[in-house]
């Protein structure tokens, strides 16, 4: 699969106006890099062909990606019947983020999802066992908690989410890994079926307040310690600390989490949020 974005076609562009004939490009964002022939009405890529038009197109939006099929460059979305919004990849100069009606699902001001990623990772380090991942989105923190844990079981409520990440080069593992097991459905619905003490970790990186409030409830939180092992933990993502609705959102969370039973709740504010211990 060929995925592009403008990063790549102004590349492109300018290997074209240099009056180059080759020129070395990423054909899945940034991963890794290949050789490209240059013509004067087209691009030669390994397995496909890309028209000049195609990639003044793609060069002229920021927020999005393309897959190039039969030769053509199709901008990477979807519209979801489940949920009524619109889902597609943004690029970013390190891994793409997922737009959920025009929201990025991951931290880029200031720093890329990559690092947005290792740093929730990092928070509730070291990992092992097996681990709940509630929210998958594009699957980089399942990826990363199945480098050291024993298998993560990860949790996503729309399958227009999981088509996207299918386009992705970054989540590739996701589906790849057999450390990893997916379920399409409602975290809030699926944390009931799993037996009491299953898990040593649970990763919780919902969408913010507003789009999944069950999600922040006392409720699910109650789920969430009766599904963890004894001293099990959670990383709860939450938001920047420092702003006047992250701060907020802090606050309920600890005491909902403290009402729910878990016994030492601490800020992660490097990580945007906070880990809490059973
Ligand atoms: C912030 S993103 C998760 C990012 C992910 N941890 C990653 O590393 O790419 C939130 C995801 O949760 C999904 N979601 C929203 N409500 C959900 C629910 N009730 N249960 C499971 N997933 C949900 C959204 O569709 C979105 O893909």
């Amino acid at each position: 699969m060929i995925i592009l974005s403008h990063f790549q076609a102004a590349e492109l562009l300018q290997a074209r106006s240099a009056g180059q004939a080759t020129t070395s490009i990423s054909l899945d964002l940034g991963l890794t890099t290949t050789e490209a022939t240059l013509t004067p009405d087209r691009l030669i890529l390994s397995e496909a062909i890309v028209t000049w038009n195609d990639v003044e197109e793609i060069a002229r939006h920021d927020t999005a990606c393309f897959v190039v099929e039969d030769n053509r460059a199709k901008q990477i979305r979807g519209f979801s019947e489940l949920t009524g919004r619109v889902y597609g990849l943004m690029p970013t100069e390190s891994a793409p983020t997922m737009l959920i009606s025009g929201l990025p699902m991951h931290r880029i001001k200031n720093t890329n999802p990559h690092q947005d990623t290792l740093a929730k990772i990092k928070a509730i380090a070291p990992i092992n066992g097996r681990v709940l991942d509630t929210c998958t989105g594009l699957g980089y923190t399942a990826i990363e908690a199945a480098k050291t844990a024993e298998q993560v079981i990860t949790i996503e409520l729309d399958p227009t989410a999981q088509e996207i990440a299918r386009f992705n080069p970054w989540s590739r593992s996701l589906f790849d890994n057999p450390k990893i097991i997916q379920h399409i459905g409602d975290a809030f619905d699926e944390i009931q079926n799993f037996a009491d003490g299953l898990f040593s970790c649970i990763i919780h990186d919902p969408p913010m307040l507003s789009l999944a409030g069950d999600l922040y409830s006392g409720e699910f939180y109650a789920e969430c310690r009766r599904v963890l092992r004894r001293s099990g933990k959670l990383f709860h993502y939450i938001g920047d600390p420092d702003s006047r609705s992250g701060a907020r959102t802090t606050k309920g969370v600890m005491r909902r989490l403290q009402e729910a039973g878990f016994t030492r709740v601490v800020p992660k504010p490097q990580a945007f949020g906070l880990v809490a211990f059973k």
